[in-house]
């Protein structure tokens, strides 16, 4: 493991999978399946073109990139690609996170050493405080650095030039993060969520770094249930070999699969335990809603934030919750795959 990922570690609550008894094993299998070049980074075609242009266009120029915001729900790929536009760069990075910017000090200390052309990662950009947020304007637009000398009648500013650097913010929560300091990022890039066929495809390059012995039915069978999104794919597959290993001598057919799948509790489109709690608990309690997200968070005993950050997006996305003014609903399909009766029509009459 190199430095990098290790300061990526120390900084990054969200860096290493969302299961808490991930051992170290697990850590540096992540790092093993991470993709290290653009070409490996598999969908987001959009942005990877854009990157391309910018890319080449800076190379070609001998500057820095503008500075890059990268947007989308966990575990979709912003560390990941934040890492590869600094090595496509030829670049070295320096990782922070917003929450571990505490004092103007530790920010000053960061930007006065990043070397010509060197990237800043900073994760959780939405939760950089104010200050450190100001001092950070003329540092994205000048290169340079105020710092107050003084107390006071007699504090005096001076200006300290820093080197070109490009900074990546990262964020699950765009709509927090300040009109000021959007405006100064260069490029946003919205992660989506990945195509049925980009999962596969990612499954399946994994599985060979990993020397796994597996059949398309399996591949697909996985990539069904990874709520379209590279981490949790990555993650059943390792729950997959675990069980091959076990149960098959390592190989990895349907069976094994639906086994390991069923095993974790997982179902046909995806959905887990935590999901199934909070649509029977709206449907049963709430009468299918509207209800406040901290109220349905309160009612089975989960945070609002994980809800909103994890859970939500993807039920959002499949069409099994709606979002009201007054809070959440779940729709009629959602009824139907938990096999409730579908909810009476109510008119307003
Ligand atoms: N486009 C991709 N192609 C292949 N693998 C990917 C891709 N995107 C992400 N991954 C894999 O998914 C894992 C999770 O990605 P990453 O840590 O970059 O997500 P993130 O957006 O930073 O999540 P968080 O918001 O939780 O920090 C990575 O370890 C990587 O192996
Ligand atoms: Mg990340």
């Amino acid at each position: 493991m190199d430095e990098q990922d290790q300061n990526l570690r120390l900084v990054d609550p969200h860096a290493a999978p969302p299961d808490a008894e991930a051992g170290s094993d697990e850590i540096v299998l992540d790092i093993t399946l991470r993709p290290q070049h653009l070409g490996d980074f598999v969908g987001q075609e959009q942005i990877k073109q854009n990157l391309t242009i910018s890319i080449q266009a800076a190379k070609k120029r001998n500057e820095p990139l503008e500075h890059i915001l990268l947007y989308g729900n966990p575990g979709l790929g912003k560390t990941t690609l934040a890492h590869i536009i600094a090595k496509e760069m030829g670049a070295s990075i320096k990782v922070t996170s917003g929450p571990a910017l505490e004092k103007v000090g530790d920010l000053a200390a960061i930007l006065s050493n990043l070397q010509e052309g060197e990237v800043l990662f900073i994760d959780e950009i939405h939760r950089l405080n104010k200050i450190i947020e100001e001092v950070m304007y003329p540092a994205l637009e000048d290169y340079s650095l105020d710092i107050v000398l003084g107390k006071g009648p007699a504090a005096r500013t001076i200006r300290m030039p820093l080197n070109h650097f490009t900074l990546i913010g990262a964020t699950t929560k765009l709509s927090l993060i300040s009109g000021p300091l959007r405006d100064r990022f260069g490029h946003t890039f919205h992660l989506n969520f990945y195509e049925q066929a980009d999962i596969e495809k990612i499954i399946k390059r994994n599985a060979a770094i990993l020397s796994m012995e597996i059949d398309a039915e399996s591949i697909g069978l996985i990539s069904s249930r990874a709520r379209r999104t590279p981490r949790i794919a990555n993650r059943l597959l390792k729950r997959v070999r675990d069980v091959a290993e076990v149960e098959a001598n390592g190989v990895v057919s349907k069976a094994v699969t639906s086994r390991a799948l069923a095993m974790l509790g997982i179902d046909e489109l995806g959905l887990d335990d935590v999901d199934r709690r909070l649509l029977s608990a709206l449907i049963e309690k709430f009468s299918g809603g509207p209800v406040g997200l901290n109220t349905l968070a309160a009612s089975i005993g989960e945070e609002m934030d994980t809800l909103e950050t994890i859970y939500e997006p993807f039920l959002l996305q499949i069409g099994f919750l709606e979002r009201t003014p007054r809070g959440r609903k779940a729709t009629t399909i959602a009824y139907q795959h938990l096999g409730f009766d579908a909810p009476k029509i109510q008119t307003l009459l």
